[in-house]
């Protein structure tokens, strides 16, 4: 880890700032794809929740589920990925920094809301407290996203990694009504299997578009909390997450936090 020393002196400020390497480069990646990916699926979701509103039917509609599926296979992968990396990463990246289980959280917690209220709460390098139930939260709400989404890919458009399955199943296996099967249609299909497939997708549908709702509000907070963190931290928490760097005038409370 870089720990370099950096002096800024505008005009009336002359605090010594130390400049220290938190995000590491597969989590800064992972940060800005899965933003660029939540902005359009959710707009093709929307587009696909209001398809009558737009006027989209027949086609229109397979090619814009088909359009969100494609972007869903990046933004899954990406996920995955970041997963993974929680057991490859930096400290910073990994899942004893992110995840909130350990002996001594929920008063570590408690004592930096105390502080917060009292607006005398430490610096961090990593996540503060409070954040790490944030990004707990958003990844639980990711993961969710990708898996409903993989599931339902299947059950409409019969595309992977379960639409092999699901072909199948709404066809009995037939092998002439199987090559003839269109996405979206009720032609060449066993209408008892059909009806069956739809009441095993109408809760996983219905899971998608509810966490899709929870997964905005809690953008919407997660921004609230990097604008507060950095109004009150002053540490360049945004573009900690281009360069990697935060910066700090005094020392942040997980210093000494061991290496993982
Ligand atoms: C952050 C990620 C995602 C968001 C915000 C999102 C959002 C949405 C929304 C709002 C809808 C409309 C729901 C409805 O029609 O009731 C939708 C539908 C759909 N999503 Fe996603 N989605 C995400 C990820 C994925 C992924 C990873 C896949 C699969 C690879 C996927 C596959 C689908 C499919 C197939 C539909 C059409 C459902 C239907 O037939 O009505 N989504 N999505």
């Amino acid at each position: 880890m870089s720990n370099s020393n950096t002096k800024r002196q505008p005009a009336e400020e002359t605090a010594t700032l130390t400049a220290r390497s938190v995000w590491d480069r597969t989590t800064r990646w992972f940060h800005w794809l899965n933003l660029t990916f939540v902005i359009v699926l959710a707009g093709l979701g929307l587009f696909i929740l209001n398809e009558k509103s737009f006027g989209v039917s027949g086609d229109g509609k397979i090619l814009l589920k088909t359009l969100h599926v494609y972007v869903g296979y990046c933004f899954a992968i990406n996920v995955a990925w970041r997963l993974f990396w929680g057991f490859l990463g930096n400290r910073f990246a990994r899942w004893p920094s992110i995840l909130p289980f350990e002996k001594g959280y929920v008063t570590g917690l408690r004592g930096y809301l105390r502080d917060l209220f009292a607006d005398s709460a430490p610096v961090y390098l990593g996540h503060n407290p409070l954040g790490r139930l944030m990004v707990m939260l958003l990844l639980i709400l990711l993961c969710t996203q990708s898996v409903t989404g993989l599931v339902i890919a299947g059950t409409d458009l019969y595309k992977p990694p379960f639409g092999g399955m699901i072909a199948t199943w709404v066809t009995g296996g037939d092998p002439e009504m199987l090559a003839q099967l269109v996405p979206g249609s009720k032609d060449h299909v066993d209408p008892a299997a059909y009806d069956e497939m739809r009441r095993f997708r109408k809760p996983i549908v219905t899971t998608h578009l509810y966490v899709f709702y929870v997964l905005m509000a809690a953008i919407v907070l997660h921004i609230a909390g990097v604008v507060i963190a950095e109004v009150r931290e002053r540490s360049g928490l945004v573009s900690a997450m281009i360069t990697g760097q935060k910066v700090f005038d005094k020392t942040p409370a997980d210093a000494d936090f061991p290496d993982v």
